[in-house]
């Protein structure tokens, strides 16, 4: 057996290190072996510096319901559940009516939900589901994982999910910024002899570890983590006091406070004068929780980078494209691991498009063809990754029936924007349709464009809609007015076309329609991953998948 074939990636390792609890190790194991299932994993405890338990769960329930309080306090349509009292399990009824969590997403990554979808008066049974599933289905939209999570689970409050899905919208919302192409001054975290694109691959956890570590190097400090090494609160009082703006400095007087409880809440007295006091708990901080502890330090990041964009740079760093985020958030939000952060530099070892082909039933052979991480040897282990790529190559061609002439193992490994789109294209196309395969007769024709474009109009026609489309290229798509039609068609009387506008001629009005379509498709269960402006702008491949996930709607009625 080669190196690392069996040895599972450091990120299990250390979840499986964690685990000691006989029971939840055996449901890690079973996840590890089915390779999913592995996030939703909770519930551990760990004793707190005063030998008090307290349960990780809780301590994340504090500091979410805190952090909702802070954010949607002044939403008039949240009035009825906020303030959340934190010391209660007040968090997980809020949650309930769905109202709250597309609020929180929306907040996370703005105009992803259209307030006009969102039901909000005299609630039911019915229209709490339709806010769930908008909920979900944007949830898994902007990158989410929510594979094992279902609108019961929010109804019924079930604390780890809950728990779970928070944590993964703040987590988007709290990253977003901390990208060199959205935030050009990160250039100053480069070291001696590193390069732009070398900085560019780091993950925002690592990012936001050498943003520390830039401001401790000052005062000759450094840490590795955001658990064991914060505990004392010493590095955050000299980040702090680093990160200051000049018109508010910091007292680190209370550094040489003995109890390490009460100098984190004097550190964290001065965090709040810095407008930065969140997530944690002086208790989160001497227990070292490193989820809250990273969001903390995300927090001050985000609020005060203290960072200057190096001068002598004239390089703009692309940012990344409306369709690479939608591949990369369709491939988050089935649960891959690890995370991708930039679709191309993290798909060159292949394990996460292998991991897509099983998502789309090609069968991997992990055993005897992939080489798993962590990869050493020459380079890296680039040898391995390449065979990987070729590997994926191969079943692409032979199993999948892809196109992929022109395409080596090696394109993918060099990170060939292109070649890689191409491919990863193909899996979305084939994940998309084996959903609407699944639904339809088992032996029953392979879907097509066709098929689904005559499914389109016939149920057009059926409801008496006067909408039609030829094809995904159809200009009148730019209306999102067949889309609409057609969600009013599957669902009827859910579109409110006092809403709508009709004639459109600008850009502007498109996009007015295709927020509200896209929103109301998520609303009547379509799990949607495309974006308003791809209906705008006709993008051939985004309006097949819509259509199609629309298509498997409307088969599940019948
Ligand atoms: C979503 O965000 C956009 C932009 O920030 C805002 O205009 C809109 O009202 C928000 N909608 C909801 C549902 O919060
Ligand atoms: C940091 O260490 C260097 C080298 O040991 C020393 O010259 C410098 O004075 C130290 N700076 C501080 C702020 O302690
Ligand atoms: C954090 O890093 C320090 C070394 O800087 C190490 O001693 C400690 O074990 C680490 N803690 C965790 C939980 O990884
Ligand atoms: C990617 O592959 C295409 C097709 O082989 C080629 O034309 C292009 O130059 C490659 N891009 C880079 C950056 O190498
Ligand atoms: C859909 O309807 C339009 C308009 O009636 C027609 O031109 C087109 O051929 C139809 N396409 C399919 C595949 O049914």
């Amino acid at each position: 057996v080669e190196d690392g074939m069996n040895n599972p990636s450091p990120e299990f390792t250390a979840i499986l290190s964690d685990l000691k609890d006989d029971e939840l190790a055996q449901q890690f194991k079973k996840a590890l072996n089915k390779r999913e299932g592995i996030v939703n994993l909770g519930g551990t405890s760990e004793i707190s510096s005063e030998g008090t338990q307290h349960s990780i769960s809780e301590q994340e329930r504090i500091a979410f319901a805190n952090y909702i309080n802070s954010k949607l306090l002044s939403d008039p349509d949240c009035a009825d559940v906020l303030p959340i009292d934190p010391n209660t399990e007040q968090l997980f009824k809020a949650v309930e009516n769905g109202i709250l969590l597309c609020k929180l997403i929306n907040l996370s990554v703005p105009d992803t939900i259209d307030e006009r979808t969102i039901n909000k008066k005299k609630l039911t049974h019915f229209t709490i589901q339709e806010n769930l599933n908008l909920a979900l289905n944007s949830a898994s939209a902007i990158g989410c994982q929510v594979v094992n999570i279902g609108a019961l689970d929010l109804k019924e409050g079930k604390a780890h999910l809950v728990l779970g899905l928070l944590w993964q919208i703040i987590k988007i919302g709290l990253f977003a910024d901390i990208e060199l192409s959205r935030n050009e001054a990160i250039a100053a975290l480069l070291e001696d002899g590193e390069s732009l694109e070398e900085l560019m691959k780091l993950s925002p956890e690592e990012l936001l570890l050498r943003w520390a570590n830039f401001h401790l190097k000052k005062v000759n400090m450094s840490i590795s983590n955001f658990s064991g090494d914060i505990k004392d609160s010493l590095a955050y009082f000299h980040l702090l006091e680093q990160i200051a703006p000049d018109d508010c400095p910091v007292d680190t007087s209370g550094q040489y406070e003995a109890d390490l409880s009460r100098r984190a809440e004097l550190m964290l007295g001065q965090a709040e004068r810095l407008d930065c006091r969140q997530f944690v708990t002086a208790t989160d901080v001497v227990s070292g929780n490193s989820k809250l502890n990273m969001a903390f330090v995300a927090t001050l990041f985000n609020k005060h980078p203290a960072l200057a964009k190096p001068e002598n740079q004239n390089w703009t760093p692309a940012s990344e494209t409306r369709e690479e985020r939608t591949f990369r958030n369709w491939m988050n939000s089935l649960g891959v691991s690890p995370h991708v952060h930039h679709i191309y530099g993290d798909l060159i070892d292949a394990i996460v498009i292998l991991q897509l082909y099983e998502k789309t039933k090609v069968d991997v052979d992990w055993d005897n063809r992939v080489n798993l991480p962590p990869f050493k040897g020459i380079g890296g282990g680039h040898l391995k990754k390449i065979e990987n790529c070729n590997y994926a190559v191969e079943l692409g061609k032979d199993k999948a029936g892809f196109s992929l002439v022109g395409i080596a193992g090696q394109d993918l490994y060099d990170a060939n924007e292109t070649l890689t789109l191409a491919l990863v294209w193909q899996l979305m196309r084939r994940y998309t349709l084996k959903i609407l395969e699944d639904l339809g007769d088992k032996d029953g024709e392979a879907v097509g464009d066709d098929l689904i474009v005559t499914w389109v109009n016939d149920t057009l026609a059926q409801a008496g809609k006067t909408s039609s489309i030829k094809s995904f290229k159809d200009k009148s798509i730019g209306t999102s007015i067949p889309v609409l039609d057609l969600i009013d068609a599957i669902q009827p009387n859910s579109v409110n076309f006092d809403l709508v506008k009709k004639d459109v001629q600008s850009d502007e009005e498109k996009l007015d329609n295709a927020k509200y379509a896209i929103s109301m498709a998520r609303k009547i269960g379509a799990k949607v991953y495309a974006l308003p402006e791809d209906l705008v702008e006709v993008n051939t491949k985004m309006v097949m998948t819509i259509f199609a996930c629309l298509m498997g709607r409307g088969m599940k009625r019948a």
